[in-house]
């Protein structure tokens, strides 16, 4: 069975509603084996054997926060192949992210990021710091279309 990551940074508990409304949005497409982690339980192995991911972050001083920078950093490594570039090249990817003003440049640096890891990027949602009913359907479609993007494969 395909697996799906999700792997997210939340103190307040927005990114984490998030997180779980994408799997949801997943659960109600298809069949999959749902990876759920924090960042600081996400390793390696996790990235490189997803057929899909989903990463979300607060905005930390305009910024993603530092444990799924540090997710990033463990696992660059792991997921470049000498013969094909990268492993994670192309794999259906979306962001969600909450911040104060919306998240934006926590955006802004996950997709810096994302490109150097060839993420095939479908779409991303963005919050404010409230979990809002327009929020949770927004971040249950996003595990939809992350769903059907990698069956297309
Ligand atoms: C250390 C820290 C730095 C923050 N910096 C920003 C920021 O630069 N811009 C912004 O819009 N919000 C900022 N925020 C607000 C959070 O991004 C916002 O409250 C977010 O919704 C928190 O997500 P969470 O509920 O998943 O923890 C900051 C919060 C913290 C704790």
């Amino acid at each position: 069975m395909a697996k799906i990551l999700i792997v997210y940074h939340s103190q307040a508990g927005i990114v984490k509603e998030m997180a779980y409304a994408i799997k949801q949005g997943i659960e109600n497409t298809d069949d999959f084996e749902i990876i759920i982690k924090t960042a600081e339980q996400a390793d390696q192995e996790d990235l490189r054997t997803a057929s899909g991911i989903a990463i979300g972050t607060p905005d930390y001083f305009d910024y993603m926060a530092g444990t799924i920078k540090d997710f990033f950093d463990r696992t660059f490594y792991a997921v470049q192949s000498k013969i094909r570039g990268s492993l994670t090249a192309n794999i259906p990817c979306v962001f969600f992210v909450s911040g104060g003003t919306g998240g934006g440049p926590a955006l802004e640096s996950l997709k810096k990021i994302g490109s150097y890891f060839k993420f095939n990027v479908i779409d991303y949602v963005s919050s404010g710091p409230r979990f809002t009913e327009d929020v949770l359907k927004k971040c249950e479609l996003l595990g939809k279309r992350l769903a059907e993007e990698i069956k297309k494969e």
